[in-house]
């Protein structure tokens, strides 16, 4: 029996969910169903992270969820993914009247583009089949996920990607171990449904920004641009100035993840790396994460 059956049968697991980037962003267009077909190239990185943590109980039933961390524009209740995750597996596997209790430590700020909520739901999942042994293939999982959140899909099978369609399609792509990334955040978050909607009534328009890809992404792709960029500077007139600021700090390229409002600075080495951290910081004066590519969207763990 290895540490995690082991923990398992106490009824707890932890799961650690990891925060995606996207690198680049093509919106292909609107669809009938309101949301938008995309084009994006994404990743998982180490930091900033969440926790969630699940533990079987024998009452009451049904699941609870305690939040706890950067909870700014979290919910705390049925409307968490974490809960509507834990739900979802709950009702699929035949169990729903079980107990869970849920924990969520948050560190991923809602309204980044950073995809924690995502993160979170993807997590839940992977735990509680985890914790109550759920029998369900890779496919089902990831239906519930895209049922879920538009990012769980991504975030359940973590590391790189190209994401299709709304989020569900999924085409992993292999990048050099460990890319160094540096994630700054800005003191502003926006509503991603706000964003899109901006989009629409901009015309949908091609992000005119386009950055020559980072050494370690220039196989797989030769620019990074967003096309969410212009309607989310449109919603938050404020990035435009911040990234400006970043890139001078920086000496480098930044690149809008998702609807924003996180930036990533992708870097050509780790020696680069606290140079970088410390000129952003002393810049602008904001949480910066110095971080790193992950092969995986959800780390499974002991309690
Ligand atoms: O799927 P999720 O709940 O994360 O999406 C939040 C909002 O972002 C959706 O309600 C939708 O308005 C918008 N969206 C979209 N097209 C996508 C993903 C999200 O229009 N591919």
């Amino acid at each position: 029996m290895n540490e995690l059956t082991r923990a398992t049968r106490l009824g707890r697991v932890r799961a650690t969910a990891y925060a995606k980037l996207n690198l680049a962003l093509r919106v292909l267009g609107r669809r009938d169903d309101g949301f938008h077909d995309l084009e994006a190239l994404t990743v998982s990185v180490a930091d900033p992270h969440d926790v969630v943590e699940v533990q079987a109980v024998p009452h009451p039933g049904g699941v609870s969820l305690d939040v706890v961390g950067e909870t700014r524009n979290v919910p705390t209740g049925s409307d968490n993914l974490v809960v509507r995750a834990a739900e979802a597996l709950l009702v699929r596997a035949g169990r729903s009247g079980h107990g869970v209790k849920t924990t969520l430590r948050k560190k991923i700020p809602a309204g980044s583009g950073l995809g924690g909520g995502s993160a979170d739901a993807a997590a839940t999942l992977l735990a509680i089949q985890r914790l109550l042994e759920v029998e369900i293939d890779e496919a089902r999982l990831l239906e519930i996920g895209a049922s879920i959140g538009s990012d769980v899909p991504f975030c359940l099978t973590g590391g790189a990607a190209w994401m299709r369609g709304r989020g569900e399609q999924i085409e992993s792509v292999s990048l050099p171990a460990a890319v160094p990334v540096v994630v700054v955040l800005p003191p502003f978050l926006v509503d991603t449904r706000t964003v899109f909607e901006a989009w629409d009534e901009l015309g949908g328009p091609h992000s005119a920004r386009e950055v020559a890809a980072p050494a370690a992404i220039a196989d797989i792709v030769e620019v990074c641009a967003n096309d969410l960029e212009p309607a989310a500077e449109h919603v938050e007139p404020r990035l435009a100035r911040f990234r400006q600021d970043l890139e001078d700090a920086a000496g480098l390229s930044a690149l809008l993840s998702g609807s924003g409002s996180a930036y990533s600075v992708v870097l050509d080495d780790e020696e680069q790396e606290s140079r970088v951290v410390r000129k952003i910081r002393r810049a602008l004066k904001v949480p910066v994460a110095s971080s790193t590519t992950m092969t995986r969207g959800v780390r499974l763990g002991l309690v």
